[in-house]
């Protein structure tokens, strides 16, 4: 059978029935606190998204990175996102270090962000690489949502509230409050946007490197990052380490400027 051919056999219809029982205990592990509640719209989700990889082809029990991009496209036809269907469909691909690869390039003293795709202007689908203790500044999201899957190895991902209003005047000085934190390993999702808090990623190991796949929608170029022993903040340009897998020259030449003063102003 061709690797594009609408699947019909019955071994197949068994395997997309485990898919899809898979994809249901993904879902309820979501939000499991609304089980309840959300149980007819997860068994929703789940439909829609088997139907919308039997419409584009797909086969349903080895989604490829590059068909989760497909997927992506064809959902973000429409412009309202839904968190758990985004969510369901990055939990559904499992990690193939062979199609991430080329996207995977790594800096000796900090993570580096990869854009892997554009998402038509809608959402930016990137990779992150993260040596050995490298870790992100606390920071926002502005105003978007943002998925991140684990590719390889493990992330430490610690939430934080928002600081209150006067810890964002200078001169006052209080340390952030730690929400949660949590360690995520290969394809665990979480997903984090303004009103949820702040977060900071870390590789909390010191043998290991980790890979992380992001999506961001809208696609946002700037960010605040915060003090967290004073609440305050400052805003941050991101930029992209590499485009498509290409190293990006820009990237190059402000590094080349700041080459000693390691700045943290990527999330
Ligand atoms: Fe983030």
């Amino acid at each position: 059978m061709e690797r594009n051919e609408v699947l019909i056999s019955e071994d197949v219809r068994k395997i997309t029935n485990t898919t899809t029982d898979a994809l249901k205990m993904r879902l309820s592990k979501i939000h499991p606190n609304e089980k309840a509640e959300t149980d007819d719209r997860q068994e929703i989700k789940v439909e829609r998204l088997i139907e919308l990889l039997s419409c584009l082809k797909l086969d349903q029990t080895r989604l490829t990175l590059k068909d989760l991009i497909m997927v992506l496209h064809k959902i973000f036809e429409n412009d309202r996102v839904n968190i758990e269907e985004i969510h369901s469909l990055m939990s559904s691909y499992k990690s193939n270090p062979a199609e991430w690869l080329k996207y995977a390039k790594f800096d000796r003293y900090r993570y580096t962000r990869n854009l892997v795709d554009e998402g038509n202007g809608k959402f930016n689908l990137m990779i992150l690489c993260w040596g050995e203790g490298h870790g992100s500044s606390i920071h926002d999201h502005a105003n978007a949502h943002c998925f991140m899957k684990i590719l390889a190895g493990t992330l430490c991902e610690i939430r934080f509230e928002w600081p209150k209003d006067d810890q964002k005047t200078e001169g006052e000085i209080s340390p952030m409050k730690e929400i949660s934190r949590k360690v995520l390993h290969t394809d665990e999702v979480c997903y984090i946007n303004d009103s949820i808090g702040l977060h900071r990623v870390e590789n909390l190991s010191y043998s290991n490197c980790s890979v992380s796949l992001h999506l961001y929608c809208p696609p946002f170029n700037a960010c605040k990052i915060f003090d967290e022993r004073t609440g305050h903040s400052s805003k941050s340009k991101v930029t992209f380490w590499s485009i498509h897998g290409e190293r990006d020259k820009n990237v190059s030449i402000s590094r080349m400027i700041t080459k000693n003063k390691l700045v943290c102003d990527l999330n």
